[in-house]
């Protein structure tokens, strides 16, 4: 089930400047060598005004460009918003979608993720569908149950194959606490991810399912090595170059 290349993204979130961004991509990038030297996928998602830097930064290299989120409009009078083909004029690869931040604080539905994933695709952007309960959720035994929902909203987006994303678990409870799902429940988590795209394709096996939620350089390995985790989305453990690099020799 492993065969494909694994996939490590790093979320910045709102964090970063112009001088942090290129020493932190430089001190990246020399980690990773001549002819990128990872044995995985890396991408970074980097706040909007620094598209152009990042790009700039990174052309050439191994390492991709991705942004935090993405309209679900095509143009127009959206105050605030960023449409796909501007994302596309600056190299983005891949979009982060529905993670739990944007799902939290600004009020996105099932529904406008999927819009989003849809309005990604059809741009050739790879959009990271981000899923993940919430701690009351786990502890009332809905964990299954909200994931599958939240999946369930993505899995047949018009004219796409559902193999065409990425896919991310993230527990709303592991992000930013330092508090890291273990590998077995992790692992568990994604094999019921993997087994309703199993239902939806014949081509599950080739989607990437990453893990996100306080990854960190010393707990990669572990959770990287379950048959089901496909790749890493890093939050705070991408900021610090020696630990994104660490995560990504672990990414085998
Ligand atoms: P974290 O964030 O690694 O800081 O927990 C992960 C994410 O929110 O994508």
């Amino acid at each position: 089930m492993n065969s494909k290349k694994k996939l490590i993204a790093g979320n910045w979130k709102m964090n970063g400047g112009l001088a942090a961004n290129e020493a932190l991509l430089k001190a990246i990038m020399a980690g990773l060598g001549d002819g990128g030297g990872a044995a995985c996928d890396v991408a970074v998602a980097v706040p909007a005004p620094y598209l152009a830097q990042v790009q700039s930064l990174t052309f050439g290299s191994a390492v991709a460009v991705a942004s935090q989120d993405v309209s679900q409009h095509e143009a127009g009078a959206f105050t605030g918003e960023v449409s796909v083909a501007m994302l596309k004029e600056f190299g983005v690869r891949y979009a982060l979608v529905g993670h739990s931040e944007r799902r939290q604080y600004h009020g996105e539905t099932d529904v406008v993720v999927a819009e989003k994933a849809q309005r990604a695709l059809a741009a050739g952007v790879t959009p990271i569908i981000c899923v993940g309960e919430t701690l009351q959720e786990r502890e009332a035994g809905q964990t299954e149950s909200v994931v599958k929902r939240q999946l369930a909203a993505v899995i047949h987006l018009n004219g796409h194959c559902i193999s065409e994303v990425v896919v991310a678990y993230e527990p709303v409870w592991a992000i930013g606490t330092g508090r890291t799902a273990s590998p077995e429940q992790a692992q568990a988590v994604h094999a019921v991810l993997r087994a309703q795209l199993a239902a939806a394709s014949e081509h599950a096996d080739r989607i990437r399912l990453l893990y996100g939620g306080s990854m960190n350089a010393a707990n990669a390995a572990q959770l990287l090595s379950q048959p089901d985790i496909d790749g890493g989305l890093v939050g705070g453990a991408s900021l610090k170059a020696p630990d994104f690099l660490q995560i990504i020799a672990a990414a085998r």
